[in-house]
Protein backbone atom coordinates (compact mmCIF):
# COMPACT_ATOMS: atom_id res chain seq x y z
CA UNK A 1 0.00 0.00 0.00
CA UNK A 2 1.61 3.59 -0.93
CA UNK A 3 2.73 5.73 2.24
CA UNK A 4 -0.10 8.46 1.24
CA UNK A 5 -2.85 5.56 1.26
CA UNK A 6 -1.82 4.11 4.41
CA UNK A 7 -1.83 7.54 6.36
CA UNK A 8 -5.26 8.14 4.82
CA UNK A 9 -6.76 4.92 6.59
CA UNK A 10 -4.41 5.66 9.53
CA UNK A 11 -5.98 8.76 9.81
CA UNK A 12 -9.61 7.60 8.90
CA UNK A 13 -9.78 4.79 11.62
CA UNK A 14 -6.89 5.77 13.73
CA UNK A 15 -4.48 3.21 14.77
CA UNK A 16 -6.13 0.99 17.31
CA UNK A 17 -8.22 0.64 13.71
CA UNK A 18 -5.11 -0.61 11.63
CA UNK A 19 -3.73 -2.78 14.71
CA UNK A 20 -7.01 -4.91 15.23
CA UNK A 21 -7.21 -4.83 11.08
CA UNK A 22 -3.76 -6.64 11.01
CA UNK A 23 -4.62 -8.63 13.96
CA UNK A 24 -7.83 -10.00 12.63
CA UNK A 25 -6.17 -10.39 8.81
CA UNK A 26 -3.39 -12.68 10.62
CA UNK A 27 -6.08 -14.43 12.42
CA UNK A 28 -8.10 -15.86 9.76
CA UNK A 29 -5.12 -16.34 7.68
CA UNK A 30 -3.67 -18.66 10.42
CA UNK A 31 -6.81 -20.61 10.68
CA UNK A 32 -7.20 -20.59 7.12
CA UNK A 33 -3.71 -22.12 6.99
CA UNK A 34 -4.84 -24.44 10.47
CA UNK A 35 -7.71 -25.29 8.40
CA UNK A 36 -6.32 -26.56 5.48
CA UNK A 37 -3.73 -28.85 7.37
CA UNK A 38 -4.46 -31.76 5.56
CA UNK A 39 -2.98 -35.22 7.06
CA UNK A 40 -0.69 -35.39 4.81
CA UNK A 41 1.71 -38.03 5.70
CA UNK A 42 5.40 -36.49 4.82
CA UNK A 43 8.12 -39.11 5.13
CA UNK A 44 11.48 -38.23 5.30
CA UNK A 45 13.59 -39.22 1.72
CA UNK A 46 16.00 -42.46 2.58
CA UNK A 47 19.55 -41.63 2.92
CA UNK A 48 20.30 -44.01 0.21
CA UNK A 49 21.52 -42.26 -3.16
CA UNK A 50 19.41 -44.02 -5.46
CA UNK A 51 16.80 -41.97 -7.61
CA UNK A 52 13.96 -43.46 -5.33
CA UNK A 53 14.90 -41.32 -2.64
CA UNK A 54 11.65 -38.80 -3.69
CA UNK A 55 9.24 -41.74 -3.43
CA UNK A 56 6.31 -41.86 -0.79
CA UNK A 57 6.56 -45.14 1.26
CA UNK A 58 3.33 -46.06 -0.52
CA UNK A 59 5.40 -46.18 -3.42
CA UNK A 60 7.78 -47.98 -2.59
CA UNK A 61 5.94 -50.38 -1.26
CA UNK A 62 3.95 -50.49 -4.99
CA UNK A 63 7.34 -50.79 -6.40
CA UNK A 64 8.66 -53.79 -4.53
CA UNK A 65 6.45 -56.02 -6.10
CA UNK A 66 5.75 -57.59 -2.82
CA UNK A 67 1.42 -58.32 -2.76
CA UNK A 68 1.80 -59.57 0.58
CA UNK A 69 3.61 -56.48 1.89
CA UNK A 70 1.70 -54.42 -0.55
CA UNK A 71 -1.82 -55.63 1.38
CA UNK A 72 0.37 -55.18 4.59
CA UNK A 73 0.50 -51.41 4.10
CA UNK A 74 -2.76 -51.33 3.06
CA UNK A 75 -4.37 -53.08 5.75
CA UNK A 76 -1.95 -50.63 8.23
CA UNK A 77 -2.88 -47.52 6.83
CA UNK A 78 -6.57 -48.04 5.01
CA UNK A 79 -7.55 -50.40 8.02
CA UNK A 80 -11.14 -49.10 8.33
CA UNK A 81 -11.63 -49.70 4.38
CA UNK A 82 -9.72 -53.10 4.55
CA UNK A 83 -10.46 -54.55 7.76
CA UNK A 84 -13.45 -52.71 8.79
CA UNK A 85 -16.75 -53.42 11.02
CA UNK A 86 -18.23 -52.60 7.12
CA UNK A 87 -16.33 -55.27 4.93
CA UNK A 88 -18.64 -57.55 3.37
CA UNK A 89 -16.08 -60.56 3.70
CA UNK A 90 -17.00 -61.72 7.40
CA UNK A 91 -13.31 -62.91 7.37
CA UNK A 92 -12.22 -59.26 6.71
CA UNK A 93 -14.40 -57.51 9.64
CA UNK A 94 -11.52 -57.74 12.16
CA UNK A 95 -11.44 -54.13 13.43
CA UNK A 96 -14.56 -52.64 15.53
CA UNK A 97 -13.90 -48.78 14.97
CA UNK A 98 -12.77 -45.80 12.62
CA UNK A 99 -9.93 -45.98 13.47
CA UNK A 100 -6.52 -46.87 11.13
CA UNK A 101 -3.89 -48.44 12.61
CA UNK A 102 -1.86 -44.92 11.22
CA UNK A 103 -4.34 -42.57 13.49
CA UNK A 104 -2.03 -43.54 15.86
CA UNK A 105 1.51 -44.86 14.58
CA UNK A 106 1.30 -42.02 12.55
CA UNK A 107 3.19 -40.67 9.43
CA UNK A 108 2.64 -44.67 8.11
CA UNK A 109 4.10 -45.97 11.25
CA UNK A 110 7.34 -44.15 10.72
CA UNK A 111 6.99 -40.20 12.70
CA UNK A 112 9.36 -40.22 15.80
CA UNK A 113 7.74 -39.42 18.81
CA UNK A 114 4.45 -40.21 17.40
CA UNK A 115 4.78 -44.50 17.97
CA UNK A 116 7.09 -45.06 15.15
CA UNK A 117 6.84 -48.42 14.54
CA UNK A 118 10.55 -48.87 12.72
CA UNK A 119 13.04 -51.34 14.99
CA UNK A 120 9.92 -53.16 16.23
CA UNK A 121 10.75 -56.11 14.61
CA UNK A 122 13.77 -56.67 15.85
CA UNK A 123 12.44 -56.13 19.38
CA UNK A 124 9.89 -59.09 20.06
CA UNK A 125 9.54 -61.63 21.42
CA UNK A 126 9.71 -59.19 24.08
CA UNK A 127 8.61 -59.47 27.98
CA UNK A 128 4.60 -57.72 28.08
CA UNK A 129 3.59 -57.02 31.31
CA UNK A 130 -0.35 -56.83 30.59
CA UNK A 131 0.07 -60.86 29.90
CA UNK A 132 3.08 -61.18 32.20
CA UNK A 133 4.91 -63.33 29.43
CA UNK A 134 7.17 -63.00 26.46
CA UNK A 135 4.97 -62.31 23.56
CA UNK A 136 5.50 -62.38 19.63
CA UNK A 137 5.22 -59.46 17.34
CA UNK A 138 1.60 -61.46 16.20
CA UNK A 139 0.35 -61.39 19.73
CA UNK A 140 1.58 -57.56 20.27
CA UNK A 141 -0.34 -56.54 16.75
CA UNK A 142 -3.56 -58.33 18.64
CA UNK A 143 -3.15 -56.30 21.62
CA UNK A 144 -3.96 -52.89 19.25
CA UNK A 145 -6.53 -54.57 17.47
CA UNK A 146 -8.58 -55.81 20.50
CA UNK A 147 -8.02 -52.52 22.22
CA UNK A 148 -6.80 -49.43 20.03
CA UNK A 149 -8.87 -51.02 17.33
CA UNK A 150 -11.65 -52.40 19.59
CA UNK A 151 -11.88 -55.57 17.30
CA UNK A 152 -10.98 -58.75 16.97
CA UNK A 153 -7.88 -60.67 17.11
CA UNK A 154 -6.53 -63.04 14.54
CA UNK A 155 -5.06 -65.62 14.59
CA UNK A 156 -1.46 -65.46 14.40
CA UNK A 157 -1.07 -67.14 11.13
CA UNK A 158 -3.86 -65.93 9.30
CA UNK A 159 -2.88 -64.09 6.22
CA UNK A 160 -3.74 -60.55 7.53
CA UNK A 161 -1.43 -61.02 10.51
CA UNK A 162 1.52 -61.79 8.53
CA UNK A 163 0.92 -58.56 5.99
CA UNK A 164 0.79 -56.99 8.44
CA UNK A 165 3.72 -58.14 10.02
CA UNK A 166 5.76 -57.96 6.47
CA UNK A 167 4.85 -54.38 6.59
CA UNK A 168 6.60 -53.77 9.79
CA UNK A 169 9.66 -56.07 9.09
CA UNK A 170 9.77 -53.82 5.54
CA UNK A 171 9.57 -50.57 7.25
CA UNK A 172 12.94 -51.34 9.42
CA UNK A 173 14.65 -52.16 6.17
CA UNK A 174 13.28 -49.51 4.36
CA UNK A 175 14.13 -46.73 6.95
CA UNK A 176 17.10 -48.06 8.19
CA UNK A 177 19.56 -45.14 9.34
CA UNK A 178 16.47 -42.83 9.47
CA UNK A 179 16.00 -40.54 12.81
CA UNK A 180 12.06 -42.37 12.77
CA UNK A 181 14.37 -45.58 13.22
CA UNK A 182 16.46 -44.36 16.21
CA UNK A 183 13.33 -43.42 18.61
CA UNK A 184 10.42 -45.89 19.86
CA UNK A 185 7.43 -45.52 21.47
CA UNK A 186 6.53 -41.73 22.95
CA UNK A 187 8.69 -39.02 24.27
CA UNK A 188 8.07 -38.48 27.89
CA UNK A 189 6.64 -35.31 29.79
CA UNK A 190 6.92 -33.48 32.84
CA UNK A 191 4.43 -34.50 35.12
CA UNK A 192 2.18 -32.04 36.84
CA UNK A 193 2.07 -32.94 40.78
CA UNK A 194 -1.65 -32.51 41.12
CA UNK A 195 -4.54 -34.44 39.56
CA UNK A 196 -6.10 -33.31 36.09
CA UNK A 197 -7.78 -30.02 35.80
CA UNK A 198 -11.06 -31.28 33.21
CA UNK A 199 -12.35 -27.88 33.11
CA UNK A 200 -8.81 -26.80 31.79
CA UNK A 201 -8.73 -29.71 29.96
CA UNK A 202 -12.42 -29.02 28.19
CA UNK A 203 -11.03 -25.12 27.43
CA UNK A 204 -7.85 -26.67 25.79
CA UNK A 205 -10.16 -29.27 24.21
CA UNK A 206 -12.77 -26.81 22.35
CA UNK A 207 -9.46 -24.55 21.37
CA UNK A 208 -6.76 -26.82 20.31
CA UNK A 209 -8.80 -30.23 19.34
CA UNK A 210 -12.70 -29.48 18.53
CA UNK A 211 -11.75 -27.78 15.37
CA UNK A 212 -10.96 -31.45 13.72
CA UNK A 213 -12.09 -33.92 16.42
CA UNK A 214 -15.72 -31.40 16.30
CA UNK A 215 -16.90 -30.65 19.70
CA UNK A 216 -19.00 -33.73 20.08
CA UNK A 217 -15.47 -35.60 20.00
CA UNK A 218 -16.75 -37.98 17.55
CA UNK A 219 -14.64 -37.16 14.57
CA UNK A 220 -15.27 -35.85 10.70
CA UNK A 221 -15.95 -37.82 8.04
CA UNK A 222 -17.91 -36.85 4.72
CA UNK A 223 -21.78 -38.34 4.73
CA UNK A 224 -21.43 -42.06 3.25
CA UNK A 225 -17.72 -42.73 3.58
CA UNK A 226 -16.29 -45.35 5.46
CA UNK A 227 -12.77 -43.23 6.24
CA UNK A 228 -12.82 -40.29 8.44
CA UNK A 229 -10.98 -37.27 7.94
CA UNK A 230 -11.05 -36.96 11.65
CA UNK A 231 -10.94 -39.65 13.53
CA UNK A 232 -13.06 -39.94 16.78
CA UNK A 233 -11.44 -39.38 20.20
CA UNK A 234 -14.36 -40.93 21.98
CA UNK A 235 -17.58 -42.48 21.38
CA UNK A 236 -18.28 -45.89 19.68
CA UNK A 237 -16.13 -45.50 17.04
CA UNK A 238 -13.21 -44.60 19.19
CA UNK A 239 -10.50 -46.62 20.97
CA UNK A 240 -11.73 -48.74 23.73
CA UNK A 241 -11.01 -48.53 27.34
CA UNK A 242 -8.40 -51.34 27.57
CA UNK A 243 -6.30 -49.06 25.10
CA UNK A 244 -2.96 -48.33 25.54
CA UNK A 245 -4.17 -44.57 24.64
CA UNK A 246 -6.86 -44.72 27.53
CA UNK A 247 -4.15 -43.99 29.91
CA UNK A 248 -3.75 -40.33 30.65
CA UNK A 249 0.22 -40.16 30.74
CA UNK A 250 0.40 -42.42 27.67
CA UNK A 251 -2.05 -39.95 25.86
CA UNK A 252 -0.80 -37.32 27.01
CA UNK A 253 2.87 -38.14 25.85
CA UNK A 254 1.57 -38.99 22.52
CA UNK A 255 -1.15 -35.41 22.11
CA UNK A 256 2.07 -32.81 23.64
CA UNK A 257 4.58 -33.77 20.86
CA UNK A 258 1.81 -34.89 17.73
CA UNK A 259 -1.33 -32.64 18.15
CA UNK A 260 -2.77 -30.54 17.31
CA UNK A 261 -2.21 -32.13 13.72
CA UNK A 262 0.94 -31.02 11.95
CA UNK A 263 3.16 -30.15 14.64
CA UNK A 264 5.88 -32.60 16.04
CA UNK A 265 8.06 -33.51 18.49
CA UNK A 266 10.51 -29.94 17.47
CA UNK A 267 8.02 -27.66 17.60
CA UNK A 268 4.86 -28.71 19.80
CA UNK A 269 2.16 -25.97 20.70
CA UNK A 270 0.86 -27.44 23.92
CA UNK A 271 2.26 -27.24 27.13
CA UNK A 272 2.90 -30.45 29.48
CA UNK A 273 -0.02 -29.10 31.52
CA UNK A 274 -2.24 -28.55 28.90
CA UNK A 275 -1.14 -31.93 27.68
CA UNK A 276 -2.29 -33.64 30.67
CA UNK A 277 -5.01 -32.18 31.31
CA UNK A 278 -6.89 -32.80 27.83
CA UNK A 279 -5.79 -36.22 27.82
CA UNK A 280 -7.42 -36.13 31.15
CA UNK A 281 -10.87 -34.49 29.59
CA UNK A 282 -10.32 -37.25 26.36
CA UNK A 283 -9.97 -39.55 28.73
CA UNK A 284 -13.23 -39.28 31.26
CA UNK A 285 -15.69 -39.16 27.92
CA UNK A 286 -17.37 -42.61 27.05
CA UNK A 287 -16.20 -45.10 25.11
CA UNK A 288 -16.03 -49.05 24.18
CA UNK A 289 -15.64 -51.01 27.06
CA UNK A 290 -13.64 -54.22 26.47
CA UNK A 291 -14.71 -57.17 28.74
CA UNK A 292 -12.49 -59.16 31.50
CA UNK A 293 -10.07 -56.16 32.19
CA UNK A 294 -9.10 -57.36 35.62
CA UNK A 295 -7.35 -60.66 33.91
CA UNK A 296 -4.98 -57.57 32.84
CA UNK A 297 -1.50 -57.89 34.04
CA UNK A 298 -1.38 -61.18 35.86
CA UNK A 299 1.92 -59.67 37.89
CA UNK A 300 0.57 -56.01 39.28
CA UNK A 301 3.39 -54.44 39.99
CA UNK A 302 3.88 -54.45 36.18
CA UNK A 303 0.94 -52.20 35.82
CA UNK A 304 1.30 -48.99 34.42
CA UNK A 305 -0.25 -46.40 36.65
CA UNK A 306 -2.53 -44.50 34.67
CA UNK A 307 -4.20 -47.83 34.10
CA UNK A 308 -7.62 -46.88 34.50
CA UNK A 309 -9.40 -50.07 35.34
CA UNK A 310 -8.66 -52.03 38.62
CA UNK A 311 -7.33 -53.98 40.51
CA UNK A 312 -4.02 -52.70 41.61
CA UNK A 313 -1.45 -53.36 44.28
CA UNK A 314 -1.60 -50.17 46.03
CA UNK A 315 -3.43 -48.15 48.34
CA UNK A 316 -4.63 -45.05 45.57
CA UNK A 317 -8.01 -45.10 44.83
CA UNK A 318 -9.09 -46.02 40.66
CA UNK A 319 -9.91 -42.32 40.56
CA UNK A 320 -6.44 -41.23 41.17
CA UNK A 321 -4.90 -43.85 38.51
CA UNK A 322 -7.50 -42.19 35.99
CA UNK A 323 -6.52 -38.26 36.91
CA UNK A 324 -3.23 -38.06 38.72
CA UNK A 325 -1.50 -36.59 40.86
CA UNK A 326 1.14 -39.87 39.95
CA UNK A 327 4.41 -38.65 41.11
CA UNK A 328 3.50 -40.29 44.54
CA UNK A 329 2.18 -43.73 43.20
CA UNK A 330 5.13 -43.55 40.83
CA UNK A 331 7.59 -43.30 44.17
CA UNK A 332 5.27 -45.82 46.02
CA UNK A 333 6.60 -48.69 43.35
CA UNK A 334 9.66 -47.29 43.25
CA UNK A 335 10.31 -47.23 47.24
CA UNK A 336 8.15 -50.64 47.57
CA UNK A 337 8.93 -53.11 44.46
CA UNK A 338 11.95 -51.28 43.02
CA UNK A 339 9.73 -50.86 40.20
CA UNK A 340 10.40 -47.72 37.16
CA UNK A 341 6.79 -46.84 36.36
CA UNK A 342 6.70 -44.77 33.04
CA UNK A 343 3.07 -44.67 32.42
C1 LIG B 1 -5.65 -45.54 19.44
C2 LIG B 1 -4.26 -45.55 19.06
C3 LIG B 1 -3.67 -46.79 18.40
C4 LIG B 1 -4.11 -47.46 17.29
C5 LIG B 1 -5.31 -47.12 16.44
C6 LIG B 1 -3.19 -48.56 17.08
N1 LIG B 1 -2.23 -48.55 18.04
FE1 LIG B 1 -0.63 -49.80 18.15
N2 LIG B 1 -0.02 -48.87 19.85
C7 LIG B 1 -0.63 -47.78 20.44
C8 LIG B 1 0.05 -47.43 21.66
C9 LIG B 1 -0.32 -46.29 22.60
C10 LIG B 1 1.13 -48.34 21.79
C11 LIG B 1 2.16 -48.41 22.92
C12 LIG B 1 1.30 -49.02 23.94
C13 LIG B 1 1.71 -49.48 25.22
O1 LIG B 1 2.64 -48.94 25.83
O2 LIG B 1 1.00 -50.41 25.65
C14 LIG B 1 1.05 -49.22 20.63
C15 LIG B 1 1.96 -50.25 20.37
C16 LIG B 1 1.98 -51.02 19.21
C17 LIG B 1 3.02 -51.97 18.88
C18 LIG B 1 4.28 -52.25 19.71
C19 LIG B 1 5.24 -51.15 19.47
C20 LIG B 1 6.50 -51.19 20.29
O3 LIG B 1 7.28 -50.21 20.14
O4 LIG B 1 6.71 -52.10 21.08
C21 LIG B 1 2.68 -52.51 17.66
C22 LIG B 1 3.48 -53.53 16.86
C23 LIG B 1 1.43 -51.90 17.25
N3 LIG B 1 1.05 -51.01 18.22
C24 LIG B 1 0.75 -52.19 16.08
C25 LIG B 1 -0.50 -51.67 15.75
C26 LIG B 1 -1.27 -52.10 14.60
C27 LIG B 1 -0.82 -53.14 13.58
C28 LIG B 1 -2.43 -51.38 14.62
C29 LIG B 1 -3.62 -51.52 13.71
C30 LIG B 1 -4.19 -52.85 13.63
C31 LIG B 1 -2.36 -50.47 15.75
N4 LIG B 1 -1.19 -50.70 16.42
C32 LIG B 1 -3.32 -49.52 16.07
C33 LIG B 1 -1.73 -47.11 19.97
C34 LIG B 1 -2.48 -47.48 18.86
C1 LIG C 1 -5.78 -30.03 12.21
C2 LIG C 1 -6.67 -31.09 12.65
C3 LIG C 1 -6.41 -31.68 14.04
C4 LIG C 1 -6.35 -31.02 15.23
C5 LIG C 1 -6.55 -29.55 15.48
C6 LIG C 1 -6.13 -32.04 16.24
N1 LIG C 1 -6.04 -33.28 15.65
FE1 LIG C 1 -5.79 -35.06 16.62
N2 LIG C 1 -5.71 -36.02 14.83
C7 LIG C 1 -5.89 -35.42 13.61
C8 LIG C 1 -5.71 -36.41 12.57
C9 LIG C 1 -5.84 -36.17 11.07
C10 LIG C 1 -5.39 -37.62 13.22
C11 LIG C 1 -5.06 -38.95 12.57
C12 LIG C 1 -3.71 -38.92 11.93
C13 LIG C 1 -3.58 -39.76 10.70
O1 LIG C 1 -4.48 -40.53 10.37
O2 LIG C 1 -2.54 -39.60 10.02
C14 LIG C 1 -5.42 -37.34 14.65
C15 LIG C 1 -5.21 -38.29 15.64
C16 LIG C 1 -5.38 -38.07 16.99
C17 LIG C 1 -5.36 -39.09 18.03
C18 LIG C 1 -5.15 -40.59 17.80
C19 LIG C 1 -6.28 -41.21 17.02
C20 LIG C 1 -7.61 -41.23 17.74
O3 LIG C 1 -8.61 -40.82 17.11
O4 LIG C 1 -7.68 -41.64 18.91
C21 LIG C 1 -5.55 -38.46 19.23
C22 LIG C 1 -5.62 -39.10 20.59
C23 LIG C 1 -5.67 -37.04 18.94
N3 LIG C 1 -5.58 -36.84 17.59
C24 LIG C 1 -5.86 -36.06 19.91
C25 LIG C 1 -5.92 -34.70 19.63
C26 LIG C 1 -5.99 -33.67 20.66
C27 LIG C 1 -6.08 -33.91 22.14
C28 LIG C 1 -6.01 -32.47 20.01
C29 LIG C 1 -6.00 -31.09 20.62
C30 LIG C 1 -4.87 -30.77 21.48
C31 LIG C 1 -5.96 -32.75 18.57
N4 LIG C 1 -5.89 -34.11 18.40
C32 LIG C 1 -5.99 -31.78 17.60
C33 LIG C 1 -6.20 -34.09 13.36
C34 LIG C 1 -6.22 -33.10 14.31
Amino acid sequence: MPEQEFRKLVRSIGWLGVYLLGAVSTLFLGLFIFMNQKPTPSITAPTTPTQTAALSIAERSAQSGDAQLQDGYAFFVHTDETLGPQQENPTRRITGNGLKCSSCHLNEGTQPFGLPLNGVSQRFPQYRGREDKVGTLAERVNGCFTRSMNGKALDTIQYEMKAIISYIDWLDVNQAGTEAQKVKGLKPIELPNRAVDLTHGKDVYDRACALCHQGNGLGLKNPGAISYTYPPLWGPDAYNNGAGMSRVITAAQFIKNNMPFGINYENPILTDEEAYDVAGYINQQTRPQKPNLEQDFPNLVKKPVSTPYPPYLDPFPQSQHQMGPYPEIIAYYAEKYKEVKKN
